[in-house]
């Protein structure tokens, strides 16, 4: 018996044509009933698919969508063997999807990816959602070991923060900028996020699971997002090929891997703060329900924020802050 996600995928192949589709056809097509299909579309909206449906013809997709071509990126990632590449439409979460594979198989390559189409519990930083409707973002995770413990990916994420940026300037985007640790906005909005769950020894090698999050076009009505976002096609203009913009993000990932490797985050720390968008702005630093204020003043060596702030006798002085667990505002 075919897996409701097969059946999913099924239905959703022969929507892409932009014809109706009956439930009828597509039922004896799949061998299931017109009841089953019905509840498989509903599924497919819940995930985010704008499908409609019209009496005496069927269903319809609202808007055409574009999805992941596993050939192209094959063809336009020659360095990549298919085995490399997990193209899902739809995964709990990418980042997840890796750590399992990390369990499972005998030898994973540093470099390996898993692209999803949509999330289902698509994870945020500091346990928040990250909410992954069908087709309106690049769900991405990416896998690469380093040696040395867990001091030599501190400020990791920082530096793929630079690497996404540097790839989306090339669709484009303008005026970007990176916040603490590593969101990117535009226009006080965020565009993108990065998460890097990292698993290892204190010492001994350490397995990074480096997932990004990047709206291409998100719904206007999407109300689950919490803070200010925008999205591709708002920032220039129309959305991007996305199988293109995931080519360039790999290749610069690869590239920002490579020189981190050899380097650490010593080389990306000027570019890092010209990009800061909080640049000897008055911040707050949020820890639970603590708040320490003072002016940021860019990251150190370690990729910890530095703070100028009062000590205890009034005097000006450059703290450096570090944790997953700290979030910067404006205030
Ligand atoms: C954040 O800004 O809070 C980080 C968001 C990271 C989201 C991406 S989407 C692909 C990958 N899989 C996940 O579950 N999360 C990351």
């Amino acid at each position: 018996m075919k897996s409701s996600s097969t059946i999913r995928n099924d239905i959703l192949e022969r929507l892409i044509g932009g014809n109706f589709c009956s439930g009828e056809t597509l039922g004896r097509t799949l061998g299931v009933s017109r009841a089953a299909i019905s509840k498989h579309i509903k599924a497919l909206q819940e995930l985010g698919l704008d499908i409609y449906s019209v009496t005496g013809k069927g269903y319809r997709l609202a808007h055409e969508i574009h999805l992941f071509d596993k050939e192209r990126l094959l063809t336009e990632l020659p360095n990549y063997r298919p085995e490399q590449i997990h193209l899902l439409p739809v995964v709990d979460s990418t980042n997840d999807y890796l750590k399992q594979l990390l369990q499972t198989e005998q030898e994973v390559v540093p470099g390996t990816l898993c692209i999803a189409e949509a999330q289902t519990a698509g994870r945020g930083r500091q346990g928040k959602r990250w909410v992954s409707p069908f087709g309106c973002s690049l769900y991405c995770s990416f896998y690469w070991p380093f040696d040395g413990g867990f001091q030599a990916v501190s400020g990791l994420s920082l530096a793929v923060g630079l690497a996404l940026v540097s790839a989306l300037e090339g669709f484009g985007a303008k005026q970007l900028g990176l916040k603490w640790p590593n969101d990117i906005y535009h226009d006080n909005k965020k565009v993108a996020g990065i998460l890097v769950d990292v698993d290892g020894q204190m010492h001994g090698s350490c397995h990074c699971i480096i997932g990004f999050g990047v709206n291409l076009v998100l719904p206007n009505n999407i109300d689950e997002i919490s803070q200010p976002w925008s999205d591709l096609r708002q920032i220039v203009g129309h959305v991007p090929d996305k199988n293109a913009l995931a080519v360039a993000m790999i290749q610069q990932l690869n590239k920002t891997m490579l020189q981190f490797q050899h380097d650490g985050l010593k080389s990306f720390i000027d570019k890092w703060n010209d990009y800061d968008i909080y640049k000897e702005q008055e911040v707050a630093l949020i820890m639970g329900e603590n708040r320490i204020y003072g002016v940021a003043k860019g990251i150190d060596q370690t990729g910890a924020i530095r703070l100028a702030i009062k000590d205890d006798t009034g005097q000006t002085v450059v703290r450096s802050f570090f944790g997953g667990e700290i979030s910067v505002r404006a205030v």
